[in-house]
């Protein structure tokens, strides 16, 4: 009975035209111009419109591609520029990282204008996300070389095996072993990256061209090299390290104040560099800190043994472990470059490697520790959406859009060179963790700030500055912050990997508090020439056992089968059994249910509730939020004016 049901839907899902798979080679729709720095740089870009919907319809957006020749072919770089709620100067730049590598992950599932919803059965919708980052800057989303929307050339069609993770050239049929829900045909970046693709200095060069083209293109959205709230860049988790090397690479580039004005290259200015969940900056940081995580963590929740936890230091120290295989990649011994890559990548490999024990011993998730190893949040949706031909055609793109992991960055060079370079020239850096996250956790995110301001005189107070609460609204404390001059650290309360997922408005209040350079822990203004937070000497306030959460049941997505699928569901998807609703594979279509009529918790496809305001900054006082009485001393809403024009907008969700 079941059976049968399934095997017709089946069909029915199925019955495209082989052409449809296929993207289609040129978007006449996209304006290309020469770059103005760079005659042979292109800059094909075009107005996305009906790709996401802002939550006010004046917010301009332009997405495109920025044409670079490298090694006689062409790579391309994919940009999305959304406008702020509201206007400023301030430009963020923002680069994902993580096994997906794509910033389209960021965008969609944490911190972009907009986001995914479902509205029916088949049938995805775009609505504005209350806390977008757009709220309090104008937002860049680039991906990287060979990323997401990035690609090299030749453009090759092939098929996206799910279950691999891979891509494969030329198309095939479907294999046996396989369905065609996790085997799909498409069209991809050439499967020949670029020989320099694992170098960082190549990356950063062409992520300078993307910028110098794209500032030269729209010179609205610079911002005038004299002002403090600049541009602002912002990575995630494994990113860090390529984040901080690419911030000192664009300031190496920068015309001396002395050589001529005549120069055509427009000067990069990075004034904050914010660093969510960061891993790999501090490797043996890193190391200690899965110990400590899984033993003593601020939940009460012991995650291994003492003796389940003995691997992980002797992985680290012992000969050929981790700590000398880092040695090896960082001071190469005359070895080519591509030994170096080798070991650089086998340093890597052994230093995530240590997060095997609690991988083994748990079934927990990397990213959540209070979610099982199949963690369905937060959701993927987005991945079935920006695979929709309208989605597609909306952006004029040539390639489908993949999440695979990024060939890593060369590792050779030691981030916190440059990342203590960039505070002494000002630089605001901002490290923030969420104390749920294991992979990238907070003990390791509070070592690397010490690491930083470590033999740093200036920053010598740093690991004795007092952690002050994070004040997020009238009657919320979102975690505890350490700020001393322009170095800080925040551990955010109750949040995973994802701290915009978990935390939306805690993570956007610290977001602009670091691009305006505002006291962490409060907002207001300060004189980060002399500002310290004041508190207590540790961050690890205990709360009560964790927190039962609503965790959703796993989810699988036809599109990351061997991430979100158990076992059990990927035999099914694999025979074709069951029934895929927008990409999310169900055992029986009753498994479906209508958004907004789920019982797991999660906000579904319903617009927010009337009231909410789409702008607004919060700021208050340390003095004023003395718990005294809940009236008065807090400043409020910046402009709750506008907020509440937002109303009709929202309603006005987007179809496609
Ligand atoms: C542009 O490309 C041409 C031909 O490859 C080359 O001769 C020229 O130097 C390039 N110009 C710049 C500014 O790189
Ligand atoms: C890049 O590598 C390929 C082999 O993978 C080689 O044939 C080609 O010459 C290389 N190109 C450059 C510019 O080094
Ligand atoms: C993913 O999240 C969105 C919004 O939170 C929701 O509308 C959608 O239904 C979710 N997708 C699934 C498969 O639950
Ligand atoms: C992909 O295949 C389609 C259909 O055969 C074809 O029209 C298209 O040109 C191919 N694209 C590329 C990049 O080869
Ligand atoms: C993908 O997985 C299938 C099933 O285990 C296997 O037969 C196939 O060889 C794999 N392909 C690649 C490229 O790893
Ligand atoms: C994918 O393309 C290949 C080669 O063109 C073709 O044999 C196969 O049937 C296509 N797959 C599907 C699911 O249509
Ligand atoms: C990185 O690439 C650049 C440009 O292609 C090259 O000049 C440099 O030698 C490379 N560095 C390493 C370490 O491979
Ligand atoms: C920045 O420079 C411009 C002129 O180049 C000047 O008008 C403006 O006042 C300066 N702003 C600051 C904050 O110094
Ligand atoms: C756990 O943390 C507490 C407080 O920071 C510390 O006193 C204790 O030594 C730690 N225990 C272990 C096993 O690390
Ligand atoms: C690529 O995009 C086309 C058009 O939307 C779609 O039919 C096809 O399934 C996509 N392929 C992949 C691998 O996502
Ligand atoms: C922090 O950076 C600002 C400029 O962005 C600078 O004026 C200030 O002196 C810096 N503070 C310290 C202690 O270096
Ligand atoms: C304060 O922030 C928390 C966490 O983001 C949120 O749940 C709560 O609704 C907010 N309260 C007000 C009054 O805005």
């Amino acid at each position: 009975m079941l059976l049968s049901r399934s095997v017709r839907l089946f069909c029915a899902c199925f019955s495209v035209t082989a052409l449809a798979q296929f993207v289609p080679l040129q978007d006449a729709s996209l304006t290309t111009l020469n770059a103005a720095h760079d005659p042979n740089i292109t800059i094909s870009y075009k107005v996305p419109k009906g790709a996401c919907k802002t939550a006010f319809d004046t917010q301009k957006q332009f997405s495109g591609w920025v044409n670079i020749p490298v090694e006689g072919r062409s790579t391309s770089l994919f940009f999305w520029f959304i406008e702020a709620r509201e206007p400023t100067s301030t430009l963020t730049i923002w680069l994902n990282g993580g096994t997906g590598g794509s910033s389209m992950s960021g965008f969609w599932q944490e911190n972009g204008p907009c986001e995914v919803v479902e509205k029916d059965k088949d049938h995805l919708e775009v609505k504005a996300r209350e806390w977008g980052w757009d709220r309090a800057s104008n937002m860049l989303y680039i991906d990287l070389p060979s990323v997401g929307f990035s690609y090299t050339t030749p453009i090759t069609n092939g098929s996206y095996d799910s279950y691999n993770a891979t891509t494969i050239f030329p198309p095939e049929p479907v294999p046996k072993w396989s369905s065609p829900w996790a085997f799909m045909n498409g069209t991809f970046s050439s499967p020949y990256p670029l020989n320099s693709s694992a170098n960082t200095t190549a990356t950063a060069r062409l992520v300078w061209h993307l910028l110098q083209t794209f500032l030269s293109t729209f010179p609205q959205y610079n911002t005038p090299s004299n002002s403090s709230t600049g541009i602002s860049l912002f990575a995630k988790g494994t990113t860090a390290p390529l984040a901080a090397l690419l911030a000192s690479y664009f300031h190496s580039q920068n015309p001396s104040t002395s050589s001529t004005t005549l120069s055509t290259t427009l000067p990069i200015k990075i004034t904050s560099l914010g660093l969510l969940s960061p891993c790999g900056l501090d490797p043996l940081s890193q190391a200690q800190s899965y110990v400590t995580m899984a033993l003593n963590n601020t939940f009460h929740l012991p995650l291994l043994t003492q003796d389940q936890t003995t691997p992980i230091m002797s992985a680290y120290h012992r000969r050929r472990g981790c700590s000398d295989l880092l040695l090896s990649c960082r001071h190469p011994s005359s070895s080519t470059n591509s030994e170096t890559l080798l070991v650089c990548l086998q340093a890597w490999e052994c230093i995530y490697g240590l997060t095997i024990p609690y991988q083994q011993h748990t079934s927990r998730s990397l990213y959540d520790i209070s979610s099982p190893s199949f963690d369905p949040l937060p959701n993927q949706t987005y991945l079935t959406f920006l695979n929709s031909p309208k989605f597609l055609s909306a952006i004029g793109s040539p390639i489908n859009f993949t999440d695979l992991p990024p060939p890593l960055p060369a590792l050779g060079d030691d981030p916190l060179v440059a990342i203590k370079e960039l505070l002494s020239q000002g630089v605001r850096i901002a490290l923030l963790s969420g104390d749920r996250d294991y992979l990238c956790n907070w003990y390791s995110g509070q070592s690397t700030s010490l690491s930083i301001a470590g033999s740093f005189s200036r920053y010598s107070a740093f690991h004795t500055t007092g952690y002050a609460p994070l004040l997020i609204n009238k009657t919320y404390t979102g975690g505890s912050t350490r700020q001393l001059f322009n170095l800080s650290f925040t551990r955010v309360y109750d949040a995973g990997h994802f701290p915009s997922h978990s935390q939306p408005e805690t993570t956007f209040e610290i977001f602009s508090r670091i691009i305006l350079g505002s006291s962490i822990s409060t907002g207001e203004k300060v004189n980060l020439a002399s500002f310290a937070t004041k508190g207590t000497p540790e961050a690890d306030k205990t709360g009560p056992e964790l927190l039962a959460t609503n965790v959703p049941n796993a989810r699988c997505y036809i599109r990351k089968v061997a991430d979100t699928c158990d076992d059990e569901s990927v035999r099914a998807v694999l025979r074709g059994e069951g029934v895929v609703i927008n990409g999310v594979w169900y055992n029986s279509v009753g498994d479906w249910q209508l958004p907004g009529q789920r019982s797991d918790g999660e906000a579904a496809g319903e617009a927010a509730p009337t009231s909410t305001i789409m702008t607004g900054i919060f700021t208050t006082s340390l003095s004023a939020a003395k718990p005294t009485s809940s009236s008065g001393g807090f400043s409020s809403w910046d402009n709750p004016a506008r907020g509440l024009l937002m109303v009709s907008v929202l309603a006005g969700l987007l179809l496609l």
